[in-house]
C-alpha cells in the first residue's frame, strides 16, 4: 500500500500541569526515568523501528529537549581526559548521535491535534508515525514496526490499543472495533475522547502510538476544539474511520506487552521501579533493596497493595 514510513513526530509541547511544580521549567518529557530522560527511550524506539527522521514538537520550554541531543564539547572533553570516564562518555554521545532530529516550535499548547499539525510542513505527502513522549513502550515488546506492517497491509491510519479494566477507560481514548482476520488487529469504527462513564463503546484504550496518513493534517484544520477545549488528534482520527481510500480506514494494533506511562505521577513512579529493577547493572541492588523495603513495611503493619502490571 502507498508510501512508506520513514519519518517520526514527537509531540512534547505540553504544559505537564500534572507534575507542577517540576515541569514549571522542563518539560515533562525530560524528567528521568533512572538514568535517561523519558524522551530519549521515545527516540531510541522510533530508530528501532526504522525512523531516523525526528521531528519534535516543542512548547516554551524547548532548550533542554535540544541541549539533550545536542552535542557538550566541554563535558565530552572533560571525559575525554579521563581513562575511567570513557563509558560515561559514550553514553552521553548516544543521545547525539540517535537520529537526526529536526525542531518546530508550537505556540500555543491548543491540544495534541494542534501539535500534531504543527508537523505538516516536515511530513508533506508522506504518512507518518507519532509517538508521545511520556508514554514508553519496553523495546522487548515492539509495537511501531507491527503497526507500520499494518499501514503496509491496510494503508489508512493505525492506532495501538490496549485493553484496560472498565472503571478506567474514562482516563483515555477508547475506540469501537470490529475483529479481522488477525487476532492482534482491529477495524475501528469509532472513537471517543475519554468517555463518561457507562458510555464507553469497548475495553479498549488508546495509548501514544500512531501510524497516520497526511490526509489527518487537512481534517485537523478543520478540527474545532473538542474536550477541554483542546484540538484533539482522536476527533481528525474519527473523521477519518468513515473514509477508506481518502485517510482511512482506521486500524488498532493491540498491544499487551509492557507500557510504561511517565504522564503522571503515581505512574511515573512505577515505570521508574520496574525500569530500574530490570536494569542489568543496577537491578540486582535495587530488587534486594526493594524486597527488603516492601518485608520492613508489611512487617510494620502497613497495607501496601501490590502493584499492578
Ligand atoms: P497530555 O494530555 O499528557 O498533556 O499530552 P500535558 O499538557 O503534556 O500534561 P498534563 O495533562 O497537563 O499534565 C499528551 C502528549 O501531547 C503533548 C504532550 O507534550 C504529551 O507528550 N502535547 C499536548 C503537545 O505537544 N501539545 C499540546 O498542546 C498538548
Amino acid at each position: 500500500m502507498s508510501g512508506r514510513v520513514t519519518k517520526a513526530v514527537i509531540p512534547a509541547a505540553g504544559l505537564g500541569t500534572r507534575f507542577l511544580p517540576a515541569t514549571k521549567a522542563t518539560p515533562k518529557e525530560m524528567l528521568p526515568v533512572v538514568d535517561k530522560p523519558a524522551i530519549q527511550y521515545v527516540v531510541e524506539e522510533a530508530v528501532r523501528a526504522g525512523l531516523d527522521d525526528v521531528l519534535m514538537v516543542t512548547g516554551r520550554n524547548k532548550a533542554p529537549l535540544e541541549d539533550h541531543f545536542d552535542r557538550h564539547y566541554e563535558l565530552e572533553d572533560k571525559l575525554e581526559g579521563d581513562e575511567g570516564k570513557r563509558e560515561l562518555l559514550e553514553r552521553i554521545r548516544e543521545s547525539t548521535d540517535l537520529a537526526t532530529i529536526h525542531y518546530v516550535r508550537q505556540k500555543d499548547p491548543r491540544g495534541l491535534g494542534h501539535a500534531v499539525l504543527c508537523a505538516a510542513q516536515h511530513v508533506g505527502e508522506e504518512p507518518f508515525a507519532v509517538l508521545l513522549g511520556d508514554d514508553l513502550i519496553d523495546e522487548r515488546d515492539p509495537l511501531l514496526a507491527r503497526m507500520i506492517e499494518v499501514r503496509q497491509q491496510h494503508g489508512g491510519c493505525v492506532i495501538a490499543l490496549m485493553q484496560v479494566p472498565r472503571e478506567q477507560i474514562e482516563l483515555y481514548g477508547c475506540a469501537a472495533v470490529e475483529p479481522t482476520a488477525d487476532a492482534d488487529v482491529l477495524r475501528v469504527t469509532g472513537m471517543v475522547e475519554k468517555p463518561a462513564r457507562g458510555q464507553a463503546p469497548s475495553d479498549y484504550a488508546m495509548i501514544g502510538r500512531y501510524v497516520l496518513s497526511p490526509a489527518i493534517f487537512d481534517v485537523l484544520r478543520d478540527t474545532a476544539p473538542g474536550r477541554g477545549g483542546e484540538i484533539q488528534l482522536t476527533d481528525a482520527i474519527q473523521t477519518l474511520t468513515d473514509r477508506p481510500g481518502d485517510g482511512g480506514p482506521v486500524h488498532g494494533v493491540v498491544f499487551r506487552g509492557r507500557r510504561y506511562d511517565t504522564g503522571d505521577k503515581l505512574d511515573y513512579l512505577r515505570s521508574i521501579v520496574q525500569v530500574a529493577a530490570d536494569r542489568a547493572d543496577i537491578g540486582p541492588e535495587f530488587r534486594d533493596w526493594l524486597g527488603k523495603y516492601v518485608a520492613k513495611r508489611l512487617a510494620e503493619g502497613d497495607p501496601i497493595e501490590p502493584i499492578q502490571p
